[in-house]
């Protein structure tokens, strides 16, 4: 890992390979470490970077709101310092892909490709926000045992509880060492964040759209609508599969991957 300064802030990028950009931006509350198995099956034929974004992982603490537009534009300053100005392939899972809306509507001209895992284009509802919230403070006066231990629960799918306790027990230590300001301040961002449904169908670059078949945060209905609103977007199911497609099922999530990245 590199800790590269980008402004204001410092942050901690894998930076692999050779060719095509593929930049890699995780979910919540993770770090790069959750796309491991892409990053080391494309680094023969793609340069694969992939920051710990803002607060989270090795990157320097954050205080108070993270905004979904901060930290596309921390990516847009990253591509910048290490020298990239042509389109990137942008490949974003969950919050990733808030960051992912806010990228291709602040840094178009940097967006090459698109590859939308288990994400939403709506924003939050009342009771959604309410739950954001909650936790912020939660985490703030109780550290983060709690969503260490309920989290992995969520988030990924009956085979993988039953069968990849490796998995489920690395995302819950990943969980468990992120800073309680970092969660906080996310989930804050992630409330305000803005519904961009309206920017789908103006979105012009060729898309890739992944979900998992038991997907429960970011169901297989939202994402087929994603697609379906995306000029000549590509939707991939994936079998055996919740919400972290590229942990839990990275054969499936590696073949559709490359195959959209050579077309
Ligand atoms: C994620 O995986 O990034 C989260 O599920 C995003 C969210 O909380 O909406």
């Amino acid at each position: 890992m590199k800790q590269i300064p980008i402004g204001d802030t410092t942050l901690s990028v894998f930076d692999d390979g050779r060719g095509p950009v593929v930049l890699f931006v995780h979910g919540f509350p993770l770090d790069h470490t959750m796309w491991i198995e892409q990053l080391s099956a494309l680094a023969a034929d793609y340069r694969v970077i992939a920051p710990d974004l803002r607060g989270f992982g090795g990157s320097a603490p954050v205080e108070g709101v993270l905004s979904m537009e901060q930290l596309a534009n921390d990516c847009a300053a990253l591509l910048d310092v290490l020298g990239i100005h042509e389109p990137i392939t942008f490949a974003g899972l969950s919050m990733g892909g808030y960051v992912a809306w806010q990228f291709a509507l602040q840094h178009a001209s940097l967006l090459g490709k698109l590859v939308l895992c288990d994400t939403r284009a709506a924003a939050d509802n009342p009771a959604g926000v309410e739950t954001r919230l909650k936790m912020a403070e939660h985490v703030l006066a109780h550290g983060t045992d709690a969503v260490a231990e309920a989290m992995p629960l969520k988030i990924f799918g009956q085979h993988t509880l039953e069968h990849r306790d490796d998995r489920v027990e690395s995302i819950r230590a990943t969980i468990r060492n992120t800073r309680p300001a970092t969660i906080a301040a996310a989930q804050r961002g992630m409330a305000a964040r803005p519904d961009v449904t309206a920017l789908l169908p103006t979105i012009r670059v060729p898309t890739l759209v992944i979900v998992g078949e038991e997907d429960t945060i970011s169901p297989r209905a939202e994402m087929q609508a994603i697609a379906e609103s995306i000029p000549g977007a590509r939707l991939q199911l994936i079998s055996q599969d919740g919400h972290v497609g590229p942990l839990e099922q990275p054969g499936q999530v590696n073949r559709a991957l490359c195959e959209f990245l050579r077309t």
